[in-house]
């Protein structure tokens, strides 16, 4: 039985040919096959068409204008209501980015050297022969995984503690997550400019962001519940928060019993001096320290490894034990070979290498146009500019095929302008053709 309505009837499906009927029509508006205002047959045409009784029409048509998917226009019909119609009410189809296949120089994506693949397969093949935990495993991380990056810590950031006192995460973000769960209610204040996931993770968690300027020296912190901070490498300024304003931040976040979450995203990437030891290293019981392999390794492996003050570490375990959240057995076990392995070393050696020498490059072709936001580490760097000029560079860049970060995007109070610009994930000759883009772009400006 079929109509002009696309409807078929199954006489042998049992159950009402009128039920039947109206889920059919129901599917048709809930696709958008019907829309909002198509008329449709009246029930007696339809019943003919089906060659069923008009009983079963009405009693469909019924059930649909009871559920408002329908309405009846006396002396006119049947039609599909505005409210009904699924494809009125279908989010719009997303339209691809402008920036869709441009190269990006983001300051977040770090140089994976192939030379060294081997190494890394090398550490998946062992997980693949190892076998997996029988149940939901330690909700800490693997213990041997713990004690390596612990063993780490202590060695490389002056961070001293127990295995038992680091958890690892699915990456920085998370690790912030879990930590928040911990605290009481109430706001968090972050560096203005400053690192966006952690301000949209701390907003999505209904939690108030404060905003912290991020060159300004933190001498009050009355009425927040933590303070983030990325005191190695301010991001995306590049400034390494000096002695005194570390401690003067410490002393404002006991003063008001507040937690100073830092993030040491990519301490490892200092090239003109050993990496200034973490902040965690001068109060263990105020720091909740967050680690990341995403800059040594990969940011798709998505783990990290947070340190909490002693006191909120039995409620993230506790909470993470129940909630099943620990980091994924294969993405710990594999990452557990690299470090052993030597194979996290040698890619951050030679990573620093390709960034020591990019760096400069990067400098010399800005520094006749803009100022640099602050000294120069990891695999990026800021350069300060009007946001005219910060405009014109970036159309340039993209015109030439790449897409790189304004400034002014990291800002919420804070009016600085210019161009953050990561030269880690592309190559030397990308990179090459995205500073000709920029200069010529200044250059012309400045002419
Ligand atoms: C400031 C900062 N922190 C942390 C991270 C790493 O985050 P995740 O570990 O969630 O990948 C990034 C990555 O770009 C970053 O820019």
């Amino acid at each position: 039985m079929s109509s002009t309505l696309p409807v078929t009837l199954d006489r042998t499906a049992g159950g009402s040919l009128g039920v039947q009927l109206s889920g059919r029509i129901r599917d048709l508006v809930v696709a958008g096959t019907l829309a909002r205002g198509d008329r449709l047959p009246s029930s007696r045409a339809l019943a003919a068409e089906l060659g069923v009784s008009r009983s079963v029409t009405e009693q469909a048509y019924e059930q649909l204008l009871a559920e408002g998917w329908l309405e009846a226009r006396r002396g006119s019909g049947t039609f599909v209501t505005a409210t009904g119609a699924a494809r009125a009410a279908l989010p719009r189809r997303p339209t691809a980015p402008a920036t869709a296949g441009l190269v990006r120089l983001d300051a977040g994506t770090p140089w994976i050297d192939p030379r060294h693949a081997a190494g890394w397969r090398r550490a998946w093949r062992e997980v693949s022969t190892a076998p997996p935990p029988r149940g939901y495993d330690d909700p800490r991380g693997l213990p041997e995984l713990r004690a390596l990056l612990a063993d780490r810590l202590g060695r490389s950031r002056g961070v001293l503690l127990d295995p038992d006192e680091l958890v690892v995460t699915n990456g920085t973000t998370d690790g912030l997550r879990h930590l928040l769960t911990a605290l009481p209610h109430g706001p968090v204040a972050i560096e203005d400019p400053g690192y966006r996931a952690a301000v949209e993770t701390v907003a999505g968690l209904g939690r108030t962001v404060l905003d912290l300027p991020a060159l300004a020296p933190v001498t009050d912190l009355t009425g927040v519940v933590a303070c983030y901070v990325t005191p190695a490498h301010q991001h995306p300024l590049g400034r390494v928060l000096p002695g005194p304003e570390r401690v003067a931040l410490l002393d404002a976040a006991r003063a008001a019993d507040a937690v100073v979450v830092e993030d040491d995203y990519d301490s490892e990437f200092r090239y003109d001096v050993a990496p200034v030891p973490a902040l965690a290293s001068l109060d263990r019981g105020r720091v909740a320290y967050l680690g990341t392999a995403a800059k040594s390794v990969a940011p798709s492996l998505r783990l990290g490894w947070l340190v909490p003050p002693p006191d909120l570490l039995d409620r993230i375990n506790a909470r993470r034990l129940v909630t099943h959240e620990g980091a994924p057995w294969p993405v710990q076990r594999a990452f557990l070979a690299l470090l052993r392995d030597g194979y996290v070393d040698k890619v951050v050696r030679t990573a620093r290498r390709v960034y020591a020498e990019r760096a400069p490059r990067v400098a010399a072709a800005l520094s006749p146009y803009a100022t640099p936001g602050g000294p120069v580490a990891g695999m990026y760097s800021t350069w300060l500019l009007s946001q005219a000029d910060a405009l014109r560079a970036r159309d340039a860049a993209r015109r030439a095929g790449f897409e790189l970060n304004l400034l002014s995007g990291y800002c919420r109070t804070a009016t600085l302008t210019g161009l953050v610009l990561g030269f880690g994930g592309v190559t030397d000759d990308e990179l090459d053709r995205a500073l000709a883009a920029l200069t010529s772009a200044l250059g012309r400006s400045r002419g």
